[in-house]
């Protein structure tokens, strides 16, 4: 058994090793195995099989809470291996937030930190920035979320790291960029309201609304994840590393731009697509809420289905698309309307939105949500059932694709994620359980640090890598 495991980490070792290698291929390597163009000849091992995209990548991964590890935790499903490095004792914050399962890791640090290990590391003991500054030297990017200026404190200064290592690519992720509120920390909803969501959520009577969506966080790890990757990709013609910083509220901004499009829009007269054109509500100068309003030209709504007086999810979102209102008018039983001028027109029916969609919902509520969907699609209309997350959860077809996943963990048993909604043909994503804390500290100091077992002693007899003990933070 133990001979078995010996061989199967060895094996690990040497695909490790090779992965790496297709990344800094040697010059005369590198023509071997390149065509007549310089580029490599196409892989003939079967889809799939041909290593992850990130395979060879090292990430130092410094993040916590949300915009960090969903950024991290994309680069692992790609392949990177990911170090997360912890604070001895505590680790990310959120292994203990909206805690369900006594003594166990929350669901909320599980599901974003599948596919990386994790490292103790007091980033500011002096033992703890030797171990750092070796990973520095190890790792090809370092990622963090910092509040502005703490990795500057932890020493990890640009200049520093750049020093160690010039390969080094920095990618944060900060509420603000630079400006007046650059120094201001940053979660979620201060985000979606500092980056223009907020203000375009809503109903235009009603205040400004937060969306469930987590654009500020997860958006943002998405955006730095692409940051990353073009970072590496310039890498390889630089051979030298870059800042990458995304900040919260651009990123929100950018999945609002076609807000700041109908901002533009107001100066050449009123937005017609917006139900408060229909019901004749005058616009003020800045972009109102939109209520469920379709953000672009094909006018939608919200309309409730059967069963909506108890379910608080039996609606659907149905868009009057212009090509296809002859089939709606016969659904709903007003085929006049196909060329009444009144309403054979998106230009004709814009002012009327409101009554057409009162009427659609009246045909709507004598069906299920799911039966809107079978008749609708089936004449090609574009409508969307109002999904709950406990359907999404027992939706088979998203349990089929990998995007709904079932894991397994020591300590809290079995529980359900969203996998890598990224589905690359080549590179093919496993979703593997969240590390626990501190659990691969040996085997990073050893095998990719390769520090001796007398500097490892040493280190951790310092106290570097394990939480001060309760008498000696009393002390
Ligand atoms: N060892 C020792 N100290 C550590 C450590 C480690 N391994 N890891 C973190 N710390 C320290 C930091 O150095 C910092 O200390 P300092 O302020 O004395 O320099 C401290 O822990 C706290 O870090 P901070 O980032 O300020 O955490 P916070 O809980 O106070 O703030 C946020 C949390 C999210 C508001 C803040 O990090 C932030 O604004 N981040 C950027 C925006 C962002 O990503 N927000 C979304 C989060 S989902």
């Amino acid at each position: 058994m133990a001979k078995k495991k010996r061989k199967k980490s060895k094996q690990a070792k040497a695909s490790k090793k090779s992965a790496r290698k297709v990344v800094k291929l040697a010059p005369k390597k590198a023509a071997k195995r390149a065509n007549g163009n310089g580029l490599p000849r196409p892989s003939n091992r079967p889809w799939g099989q041909a290593g992850k995209a990130l395979e060879g990548v090292r990430i130092l991964d410094f993040t916590h809470v949300q915009s960090g590890p969903t950024c991290t935790q994309l680069l692992a499903w790609f392949g990177a291996d990911v170090i997360k490095v912890e604070r001895p004792g505590v680790g990310d914050i959120t292994r203990g937030q909206l805690v369900d399962v006594k003594g166990a890791d929350s669901l909320y640090f599980t599901m974003l930190n599948h596919n990386k290990r994790s490292i103790t590391i007091d980033s500011k003991h002096l033992q703890g920035k030797r171990v750092l500054d070796e990973l520095v030297k190890t790792c090809d990017v370092l990622v963090e979320n910092f509040a502005p200026g703490a990795l500057d404190r932890m020493g990890l200064t640009w200049e520093h790291i750049h020093k160690l290592n010039p390969r080094m690519i920095v990618a944060s992720v900060k509420g603000f960029g630079p400006g007046p509120y650059e120094d201001c920390k940053v979660y979620e909803n201060v985000a979606q309201c500092a980056g223009g969501s907020a203000s375009t959520t809503g109903f235009r009577e009603g205040p400004p609304l937060v969306t469930g969506a987590q654009i500020g966080d997860s958006g943002t790890g998405l955006h730095l994840a692409l940051g990353i990757v073009s970072a590496l990709y310039q890498r390889m013609r630089t051979g030298r590393g870059q800042k990458v910083l995304c900040a919260m509220q651009d990123g929100v901004l950018n999945l609002a731009r076609v807000k700041l499009r109908d901002q533009q829009r107001l100066k050449a007269g009123p937005l017609t697509e917006y139900s408060q054109y229909g019901e004749g509500v005058p616009f003020g100068d800045s972009v109102p809420r939109a209520g469920n309003d379709s953000g672009g030209g094909q006018p939608g709504w919200i309309l409730k289905c059967k069963g909506w007086e108890t379910d608080p999810n039996a609606y659907i979102y149905f868009i009057t698309q212009a090509p296809v209102w002859g089939e709606i008018c016969d659904l709903i039983g007003e085929p006049t309307w196909k060329t009444d001028p009144e309403y054979a027109t998106p230009r004709a029916r814009l002012p009327k939105l409101k009554a057409i969609f009162t009427r659609i919902e009246q045909w709507t509520t004598t069906k299920t949500k799911f039966e809107v969907m079978e008749i609708c699609n089936k004449v090609d209309i574009p409508v969307g059932p109002i999904l709950s997350m406990k359907e999404l959860a027992e939706e088979p077809s998203l349990r089929k694709t990998g995007t709904v996943v079932e894991v397994d963990h020591p300590t809290r048993g079995k529980y359900l994620t969203v996998g890598n909604p990224i589905k690359l043909s080549d590179s093919i994503s496993e979703v593997k359980r969240s590390p626990l804390l501190g659990e691969h500290t040996d085997e990073i100091l050893k095998d990719v640090l390769k520090f001796s077992a007398k500097d490892i002693a040493e280190i951790k007899n310092s106290g570097a890598l394990s939480a001060p003990k309760k008498e000696e933070k009393a002390a």
